[in-house]
């Protein structure tokens, strides 16, 4: 019989797997990435490093980084990905199309049932970028224009962000967007990460494991915090409208998006102060969205006073892709994007030392029945 005092709802505090990728150390309110604080990677290295990082479990020297920058923006995604992304109904919601098209990828791997870690790591720069193209072109593909290929003359992040505006796009925003991919990019065991680990345990390869990812991070709990969060900017207008609307909605007992964490709960989450800082940058280059800052800082008062509650990073990263000119429904899609690698880091990690996932229950059903 399953011990009723090791069950804990949630599997709040409960230890899940041994890592050496990441690690939230929030007593000294850092962010571990294979050794390094990630605040510093998102200020000092690129999202090409933090991949080379994830994966190899070193920062790249510039050969391997060039290597990898070359496979990510070179993938070519099948033809037959976008035809069926045609096919499918335009009302569908974007991360189900994402879903979809994951899933598919399979189709079109020789070796798409191997569950060998070094496979894994030899595909992963690939399926990066070939995720991230599709995200770029998902919701061209839905009403049936043609993909925007990557140009192998730009750099990944300023590729992923020019085929998903269709324009050109300056400095200042490729490093705006590059800073939240990386901020995107590993966060130790969320719901998410958890999935791919569960689903990899069964000896089943990436693309089932990632299909489960996506499927976990649609939620409004987790991934889908951050649409959540620009619709609610929207509907809010200016800072009075955003005070008035949090408190309208925490009086019918409604969850803000945007706030509170698992793991940080009553802390601000490190990356939403970075963010909140990429921000302000963005708003200081291209001389707009100062009343988008406002707003997010009276909600962060709100919430702060009436409940005690801080904003995670999908809280600030909405405002920054709204800047950006980026649809909404591909604000949760470019978070799977940018997660794709540390969920391949640990896959590859599930795979190279694996054991079953297999929990047990607190039973509270009847016993006894007879029919
Ligand atoms: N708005 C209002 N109240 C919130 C809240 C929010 N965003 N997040 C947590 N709370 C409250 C809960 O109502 C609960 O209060 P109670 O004890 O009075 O019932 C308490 O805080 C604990 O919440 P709980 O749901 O048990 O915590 P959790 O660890 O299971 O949930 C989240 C964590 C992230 C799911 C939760 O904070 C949330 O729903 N946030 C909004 C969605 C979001 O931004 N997700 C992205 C996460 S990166």
């Amino acid at each position: 019989m399953a011990d009723e005092r090791a069950y804990s709802p949630g599997l709040e505090g409960v230890i899940a797997a041994e890592t050496q990728i990441s690690f939230l150390d929030t007593e000294n309110e850092e962010i571990v990435i294979r050794g390094y604080n990630l605040l510093e990677l998102i200020r000092r290295v690129g999202y090409v490093d933090v991949v080379g990082l994830l994966l190899d479990g070193h920062l790249p020297e510039q050969a391997r980084r060039t290597e990898l920058e070359r496979e990510m923006v070179t993938a070519t995604v099948p033809e037959t990905i976008y035809e069926i992304l045609a096919k499918l109904p335009a009302t569908m919601h974007a991360m189900d199309r994402l879903r979809t098209a994951v899933s598919a990828l399979a189709g079109f791997d020789p070796e798409a049932n191997s569950p060998d870690p070094e496979l894994d790591r030899a595909r992963a720069p690939r399926l990066i970028g070939q995720v991230a193209q599709i995200v770029a072109n998902l919701v061209r593909s839905t009403h049936g224009e043609p993909p925007r290929p990557f140009d192998p003359q730009y750099g990944f992040a300023a590729n992923f962000l020019r085929a998903i505006v269709a324009r050109e796009v300056t400095d200042a925003e490729v490093r705006a967007f590059e800073q939240s991919l990386i901020a995107y990019s590993e966060h130790e065991l969320p719901n998410s990460t958890f999935a791919a680990r569960v689903v990899a345990s069964t000896l089943a390869d990436v693309y089932g494991a990632l299909t489960a990812a996506v499927a976990s991070l649609k939620g409004p709990l987790h991934g889908g915090a951050n649409e959540a969060v620009m619709y609610m900017l929207l509907e809010a207008r200016d800072a009075e409208g955003m005070e008035a609307l949090i408190r309208q909605k925490l009086a019918r007992k409604e969850r803000i998006m945007g706030f509170g964490h698992r793991v940080y709960m009553r802390r601000m989450d490190p990356r939403a102060q970075l963010l909140k800082e990429t921000l302000r940058e963005l708003v200081t280059a291209q001389g707009q969205g100062e009343e988008l800052l406002a707003m997010c800082q009276r909600g962060e008062d709100v919430m702060r006073a009436e409940k005690g509650l801080y904003p995670n990073l999908d809280y600030y990263a909405a405002p920054v892709y709204y800047l950006l000119g980026i649809p909404i429904e591909l604000y949760t899609p470019i978070f799977f994007a940018a997660r794709t690698s540390g969920l391949l880091a640990h896959i590859i990690e599930q795979h190279r030392d694996n054991r079953l996932y297999r929990p047990r229950v607190l039973y509270t059903g009847p016993r006894g029945l007879h029919v």
